[in-house]
């Protein structure tokens, strides 16, 4: 264990003690958030105190039950951050990487109530209009394009090379933007989640290219997204569109390419499940349920405020408390699946798309991407393998997610 998490944390302290909480950030977590999580669980029960970057504190809720229970009840554990005490006190900086993942904006995520009512429904009612004339067929020709780079050098690194980008890709068209802004798009909505310094610079950077692309569509209107915001009858403002054009990529983009990518290391380290999904035995949806209670891309889900004092998980929480949502440890707990190995097939009720009002409504267009992905690459390249032992296939964890670093394969050309 790292040095800067030696301290045993205290068991009953409340948040505001953070001094020795464990720290969800940095070597500890980077390597294995699991076993971290396993730890906590162990040591504190469903609600662990812990610090996350530039020593803020808050409780990382890990009970399956008690991640339900925060995110159905808006009324008790709000999502608007202008009622974290951390912040309202001055102890959170601009510059800090906790910014672009938890700070108030005018966007969806950020309201509860009415105001949330009425811009999730211009967000949903955009993506419908923008995605009616189908997901499935921009990612067929955006996976074959990816493919077309390599399928002649027999061997690719499909992190690298397909699974960063395809969803981004078929955001492009989604949007109504260029596929070439997209390629710039993926390195920094990657950093955005890495935290780190360059994460502020990186979320001004997309803020910007949406800004223009909002600019663009309003000068010549299409059958894309920004086009359906701009036109909402809720009359969405300048800094509202740009807001949801950045929500919608930033959690559209790296939540799908890090599904995908795990779902196809799920599926080359298993011979029984690659030949069942080429023959038609298995199906891709299965296996992307199966991931999803297993590895959800947002493995910490940032976060919500305690709106008055009250006792979650045997802990006092007080008003003004963030917690950030386990969604990774609440899937894995052992109250709600004592079998940890037991199939999961057909059982969609993990927590990776959240649940209550918030509830991931681009869970449709996330899954149709991920299941084009597989079928497209499983089909172009017969005889398709690993080319390194699944033991060398490493992960890199930040506080939110745990990205797949590479997947190097081979194939027959
Ligand atoms: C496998 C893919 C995906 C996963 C696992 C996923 C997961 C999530 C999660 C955990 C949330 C947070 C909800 C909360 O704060 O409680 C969320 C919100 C959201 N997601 Fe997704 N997502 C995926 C794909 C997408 C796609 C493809 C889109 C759009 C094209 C999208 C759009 C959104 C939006 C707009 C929100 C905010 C909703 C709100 O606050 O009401 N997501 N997603």
């Amino acid at each position: 264990m790292n040095e800067q998490n030696a301290q045993p944390a205290p068991g009953g302290c409340p948040v505001a003690h953070g001094e020795a909480a464990f720290r969800l950030y940095g070597p500890d977590v980077a390597t294995d958030p699991y076993e971290v999580y396993a730890r906590l669980r162990k040591e504190h029960g469903a609600v662990a105190p812990i610090r996350l970057e530039g020593d803020v504190p808050a409780w990382l809720v890990l009970g399956y039950r008690e991640n339900r229970r925060v995110l159905d009840n808006p009324r008790q554990f709000s999502r608007d951050a202008r009622i974290w005490r951390d912040w309202r006190e001055g102890r959170i900086a601009d510059t800090s990487p906790l910014v672009p993942m938890l700070a108030w904006r005018p966007d969806c995520v950020s309201q509860d109530g009415e105001p949330h009512r009425r811009l999730r429904g211009a967000v949903t009612d955009g993506l419908l209009a923008a995605t009616g004339r189908g997901v499935r067929r921009h990612a067929t020709h955006f996976a074959n394009r990816q493919i077309d780079a390599f399928a002649a050098t027999g061997r690719a690194d499909l992190v690298a090379q397909y699974t960063e980008y395809l969803p981004m890709l078929v955001l492009t068209r989604i949007l109504g933007l260029p596929a070439a802004e997209g390629r710039r798009l993926v390195e920094s909505s990657a950093q955005v989640l890495r935290g780190g310094e360059d994460a502020v610079e990186h979320n001004d950077r997309i803020v910007r290219i949406l800004g223009d692309l909002a600019e663009r569509k309003r000068a010549e209107p299409g059958p894309d997204f920004t086009t359906a915001l701009i036109q909402h009858p809720a009359g969405l403002d300048a800094d509202e569109v740009v807001s949801h054009l950045r929500l919608v990529l930033i959690a559209a983009h790296t939540t799908t390419s890090n599904v995908l990518a795990r779902v196809l290391q799920l599926v080359l380290t298993d011979t029984d499940r690659l030949s069942g999904l080429i023959s038609g035995e298995l199906n891709v949806t299965g296996v992307v349920a199966e991931v999803m209670w297993d590895s959800p891309p947002l493995a910490v889900m940032p976060g919500r405020f305690a709106t008055g004092d009250l006792e979650l998980g045997g802990r006092r929480i007080q008003e003004g408390d963030l917690l950030v949502l386990g969604l990774a440890p609440g899937n894995h707990d052992p109250e709600v699946r004592p079998d940890a190995s037991a199939a999961l097939q057909g059982n969609s009720s993990h927590l990776a798309f959240s649940a209550g009002p918030h509830e991931c409504p681009g869970q449709n267009i996330g899954q149709a991407i991920i299941e084009t992905g597989v079928d497209v690459l499983l089909h172009r390249l017969p005889g398709l393998r690993l080319a390194v032992p699944p033991a060398d296939l490493t992960s890199t964890a930040s506080t939110w997610e745990s990205r797949l670093d590479r997947l190097p394969v081979e194939f027959p050309v």
